[in-house]
């Protein structure tokens, strides 16, 4: 075996991956259409060819209404304020994910909690959050991570048994469904990101679907700036503000959407090769299968890191995968209340501390399962790299073969070299711009 790039041999790769965003001659046509239209804006609400693509995005999942917004955390923040969350209401979210879950509770007046995660899914662990749930715990939001599914039946029926809204979490999960239900369609509304890293991306943006009329007009209101929604059969008023999309983010992602089935396919089957064949590698493992998947949906590839011994970290794992010129990430989400992008006091909060004797402190917080992932186990895959033919699997899984054999030899090389891999992600983006990732 070939001497580790990290350490100066060649690298398994040097071939670029396949590009993501990818977009087509008609995305061009319908761009270039709203621009000559004049009519740009997400005014009048909804505009267009935004109403035109949250019709057919919701129904794609499986709900009857759907409203484009203007990215995937104001989503959740209007999503739950339509839910009825007030301030000082305690939401539930998984202690792994990526930060602006936990963000929308607190914007939207809420405490969020969190509760530990399942270690084969890397989701919500639905034991954590029944014993979660307290007097003041109005809603949950399952976070669909990756490419796994949070138990949603018997997430529901916690849920059900103590009438909290189900807000899902599905900026990784576009197209997926669980036993036959389309993400999003199954809790009260389900939140949606479309920027660009995602699996449909405009560059940036949003989507609430619901199959419940008074949570949508809810949603159209606190997007539009407080204005009555088309139906406005329930008459509630509210102070909204812009959330709004503009028609050349919705006329790309109406071919983003038509697109998606064919992209997805052909990511669930290079998964399936990936999966086999890190299966046959020692001190690896790929997450479990999971039966009630019924449709595939793949963000990130996630696999774990499990070697025998500690001699290599999994920052120092990653950095050689990367140099081998596979991208990847171990510290791509963080335990939140442990993320330097996560600094929630109650003095810029005010909610940590309403009626209680002490204030929430996220320092006390403690998700095992979650911080494994995190700091670690958990490898992380960007969907691009399955975009492309069975060449592009077979030099992942030979560069991650690689460095498994040569850990020995990692292990002797100083740990610093983990470099980027292993610094807090506040700081990275100016190491970021400047490698060109
Ligand atoms: C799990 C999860 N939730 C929420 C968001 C927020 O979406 P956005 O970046 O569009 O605000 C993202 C994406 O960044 C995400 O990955």
């Amino acid at each position: 075996m070939s001497r580790l790039a990290i350490l100066g041999g060649e690298p398994v790769r040097q071939r670029p991956f396949p590009h993501w965003p990818q977009h087509t001659e008609a995305d061009a046509r319908r761009l270039q259409q709203v621009l000559e239209s004049g009519n740009w804006g997400g005014y009048p609400f909804p505009n267009t060819l935004a109403d035109e693509f949250s019709r057919q995005f919701a129904a794609f999942h499986g709900a009857r209404y759907g409203c484009a917004v203007a990215n995937g955390t104001i989503a959740l923040v209007a999503a739950l304020q339509a839910g009825g969350i007030r301030f000082g209401d305690e939401v539930i979210v998984p202690a792994y994910t990526w930060d602006g879950t936990a963000a929308a509770v607190l914007f939207a007046g809420g405490v969020p909690v969190f509760a530990d995660i399942d270690p084969d899914t890397y989701c919500l662990d639905v034991e954590q959050v029944r014993q979660a749930v307290t007097p003041r715990t109005r809603a949950v939001i399952p976070v669909h991570l990756a490419m796994r599914f949070v138990d949603m039946d018997a997430l529901l029926a916690v849920a059900a048994q103590h009438r909290l809204a189900v807000i899902e979490d599905c900026a990784h999960a576009h197209g997926g469904q669980y036993n036959g239900r389309g993400a999003g369609s199954m809790g009260d509304a389900g939140c949606f990101s479309f920027q660009s890293s995602k699996l449909m991306t405009a560059g940036e943006g949003g989507a609430v679907i619901t199959s419940r009329l008074d949570l949508f007009e809810l949603v159209q209101s606190c997007a539009n700036c407080g204005r009555a929604s088309a139906t406005d059969q329930f008459g509630r008023r509210v102070v909204g503000s812009n959330y709004r999309i503009t028609e050349f983010q919705a006329a790309l992602l109406l071919g983003q959407l038509e697109r998606l089935p064919e992209l997805a396919a052909r990511r669930a089957r290079h998964a399936a090769l990936l999966t086999a064949a890190l299966a046959a590698i020692p001190g690896v493992r790929p997450l479990p299968a999971q039966p009630a998947l019924t449709r595939d949906t793949i963000y990130n590839y996630v696999f774990q890191y499990r070697p025998e011994d500690q001699a290599v970290s999994r920052d120092l794992f990653v950095a050689a995968l990367d140099a081998e010129g596979i991208p990847c990430d171990g510290r791509f989400y963080e335990a939140v209340y442990r993320s330097d992008l996560f600094p929630a006091r109650a003095d810029d909060f005010p909610q940590l501390k309403l009626d209680r004797d002490r204030p929430v402190d996220y320092r006390e917080c403690r998700c095992p399962v979650a911080e494994r992932a995190a700091y670690e186990e958990s490898v992380w895959l960007p969907q691009f790299l399955l975009l492309g033919d069975e060449q592009d699997i077979q030099d992942i899984a030979r560069a991650v073969a690689k460095v498994m054999t040569a850990r020995a030899e990692l292990a002797q090389a100083a740990p610093g070299l983990a470099g980027l891999k292993g610094m807090s992600r506040a700081d990275r983006p100016r190491f970021e711009r400047e490698r060109n990732y």
